[in-house]
């Protein structure tokens, strides 16, 4: 494993990029238009690369919130609650620290006092020079050629110099809009040619094992503030499969990598509506097949990760069964390796565990009768045999490491209930 800061960070617009198609394109053409205001700004490499970052990821606390179709209007009613979520979202990624502060202050006007509720010091440049990439973002009208829209956004950016936006941010606006480049490249630049221009060079440098378990747990944020259930159940998964690992006698980086692989096996359910998770009924056919492509959707988000070595294929194929019968690649026991047969036993023990709304959490010698009779010939008897002779200290780990979930989602809903209230 040879991870870079860069290429967390592709994985982490990619995985906003499959919840949303409209967030994705507002996403990336409010970078672009932020990375030109911030270079006529004489903005250092480094402040380049995080006002970039944090436009290509700025609406990501609308993912669980109603107003997420409001953001693409001009008037947004009250954007604090997702402002404040994308910073909570962020910020337990110590090099996105910065970032979370420019998301957190994304719409504050020019002209308001900063000493409000919860302070977080100055308003960050980067702040105010995104709040206005986001709204040239919101005024263009798609189905218009944008180089006859340049005068009326110009005029309507300019109507609020000084009170919703920073008046050397609109002059440096004022300044890069005369070029046809800022327009057409809003219009036709990728996020990917993005990146590689914005980001500066000290995000290149290798991760430890340890960054990459603090951006696991901030970026399975971004699935698990959506449904009690999934950060529990990618809690357990989590606990249980390092459980099992150093039951195998695993190598501690082995342990903790596979830690990695069952918190973020579900990622891939960005991709599924939240209406869909959360049901409790039978699912159609239709809504079957959208829950059985999340370990597609967790592959191509783990697969953005240069360098992240077989953590991704734990993850994404924890669904494959042996006899080829799994979903989606439908591989068999050929390249099926063990390290997947722990993730899949995880997930199915973490199921069983929980306490689901029709019906309550399993006691062990049911669960391993069920995992017996329907999953040894799946995922093989080895793993099964380690958890049959270890269930109950396995069904504690779990136990706790749902709880755990449990109280973070808690945490999460009270920070939101909080935000809720500032208008
Ligand atoms: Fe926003
Ligand atoms: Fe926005
Ligand atoms: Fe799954």
């Amino acid at each position: 494993m040879n991870t870079t800061l860069k290429g967390l960070i592709s994985s982490f617009t990619k995985s906003v990029d499959i919840y949303n198609y409209l967030l994705k394109n507002h996403h990336r053409r409010t970078a672009i238009a932020a990375y030109h205001i911030g270079k006529a700004m004489n903005l250092s490499d480094h402040e380049i690369s995080d006002l970039v970052i944090g436009a290509a990821l700025h609406d990501i606390g609308a993912l669980t919130v109603q107003e997420r179709d409001d953001l693409v209007q001009m008037d947004v009613e009250n954007p604090y609650p997702h402002s404040m979520l994308g910073c909570y979202m962020l910020e337990s990624f110590e090099p996105f620290q910065p970032i979370s502060r420019i998301l957190f202050y994304h719409h504050w006007p020019y002209d308001q006092d900063y000493n409000w509720n919860r302070e977080k010091g100055k308003v960050p440049l980067a702040s105010y020079i995104l709040h206005v990439a986001d709204r040239i973002e919101i005024l263009i009208d798609h189905d218009q050629h944008i180089l006859t829209q340049k005068e009326k956004v110009k005029t309507i950016i300019h109507s609020y110099k000084g009170t919703l936006f920073h008046p050397a941010v609109v002059e440096a606006f004022d300044m890069v809009s005369l070029q046809d480049i800022f327009w057409l490249d809003i219009e036709n630049m990728s996020m990917n040619a993005l990146l590689k221009s914005a980001i500066s060079s000290s995000m290149e440098v290798e991760l430890s094992l340890d960054m990459l378990e603090q951006f696991a747990f901030t970026i399975s944020k971004i699935i698990d503030v959506r449904s009690k259930f999934t950060i529990s159940h990618s809690y357990g998964v989590s606990a249980v499969s390092y459980h099992i690992a150093a039951l195998l006698g695993y190598s501690d980086q082995k342990k903790r990598e596979i830690r990695v692989a069952g918190l973020l096996h579900d990622i891939g359910k960005i991709a599924i509506s939240p209406s869909i998770i959360e049901k409790t009924a039978l699912l159609d056919p239709l809504e079957r097949s959208q829950v059985q492509a999340h370990a597609y959707f967790t592959s191509v988000i783990l697969n953005e990760i240069e360098g992240l070595g077989d953590i991704g294929a734990w993850a994404s194929n924890h669904h494959e069964n042996h006899d080829g019968s799994g979903y989606p690649k439908h591989i068999s026991n050929k390249t099926i390796t063990e390290e997947m047969d722990i993730i899949a036993y995880a997930d199915i023990y973490t199921a069983l565990c929980e306490n689901r709304p029709y019906r309550a959490s399993l006691p062990t010698s049911e669960i391993i009768s069920i995992l017996s009779q329907h999953f040894t010939a799946k995922h093989g008897s080895r793993v099964f045999n380690i958890i049959k002779s270890n269930v109950d200290d396995i069904d504690v780990t779990c136990k706790n490491a749902i709880l755990d979930g449990e109280i973070r989602y808690q945490e999460f809903e009270e920070f939101s209930k909080r935000t809720n209230n500032i208008a």
